[in-house]
């Protein structure tokens, strides 16, 4: 198993949520985060100070799944949350241990 965190623009999570409802995810979180990436945001001043970093509004969609299924998760998401501009985002894959459906005990694939 593995999650897949995609960090997108906040106006894609609708579009994001359809493609992966629509090829058939049964689950997913989503948080509200800032962060900045390649281009650190623009370069402001402050009562003369000088911020060469600036944190913008994003949203995390993490989604568990079948190891099989990554790499057509991971499309879905990337076509769903592109624009072609910079800020578009970006997705970790990380390996998860166990998934333990608290109501029945099941564990893995069985408890996704
Ligand atoms: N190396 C990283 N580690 C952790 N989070 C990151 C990293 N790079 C990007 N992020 C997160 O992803 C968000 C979107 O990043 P962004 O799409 O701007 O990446 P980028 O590498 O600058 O690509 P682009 O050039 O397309 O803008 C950031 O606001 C941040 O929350
Ligand atoms: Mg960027």
């Amino acid at each position: 198993m593995k999650k897949v965190e995609a960090i997108i623009h906040a106006y894609k999570i609708e579009e994001v949520k359809l493609a992966l409802v629509n090829v058939g995810i049964i689950g997913m979180t989503i948080s509200e985060l800032k962060g900045f990436g390649n281009q650190k945001g623009v370069t402001t001043r402050y009562r003369g100070n000088e911020y060469k970093v600036e944190f913008a509004s994003k949203i995390k969609v993490e989604v568990v799944v079948d190891d099989e299924q990554v790499d057509y998760i991971v499309q879905q998401i990337s076509l769903a949350a592109r624009t072609g501009e910079i800020g578009d985002g970006k997705i970790f894959v990380r390996p998860i241990n166990n998934v333990i459906r608290i109501r029945t005990s099941e564990q893995g694939v069985a408890a996704m």
